[in-house]
């Protein structure tokens, strides 16, 4: 097997297109990770949040489970969950749309019935302060 050094991973890791945050070519969610152990998110809620979204504007998804402000970024996962950014995404109409909760969605922003499993149901909520 080839090993990559770390300065080469790095390099790759920052490349144009490799921020953190964001979607893979495919549409995947890409959580970007350090050297260690990557970061996990962890289940803010146990059901998705109704949210009313407004056309052209754009939101900043939490994908990490630390914001207090679900299920929208506050910026907690600068502290709480380093690596780890929001989806940021611009709805193209107006409407209610049911936003994840639990973080475990293959379709980010957006919930796809993951959350009814037993991962996310048997699961700690965060403790609040
Ligand atoms: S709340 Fe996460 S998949 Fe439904």
């Amino acid at each position: 097997m080839r090993r990559v050094s770390s300065a080469v991973l790095g390099a790759l890791l920052r490349a144009p297109g490799r921020g953190p945050g964001g979607r893979d070519p495919s549409g995947a969610l890409r959580v970007p990770f350090s050297a260690g152990t990557p970061p996990q998110p962890v289940v803010a809620a146990k059901e998705p949040f109704p949210v009313e979204l407004k056309a052209g504007k754009t939101y900043g998804w939490c994908s990490c489970g630390h914001s207090k402000r679900q299920p929208f970024c506050d910026g907690s996962h600068k502290t709480a969950a380093p690596g780890m950014a929001p989806l940021r995404f611009t709805p193209q109409e107006d409407g209610t749309a049911w936003l994840c909760g639990c973080k475990r969605t293959q379709n980010p922003p957006y919930c796809d019935g993951t959350h009814q499993g037993q991962a996310v149901q048997g699961a700690p909520l965060p403790t609040q302060p």
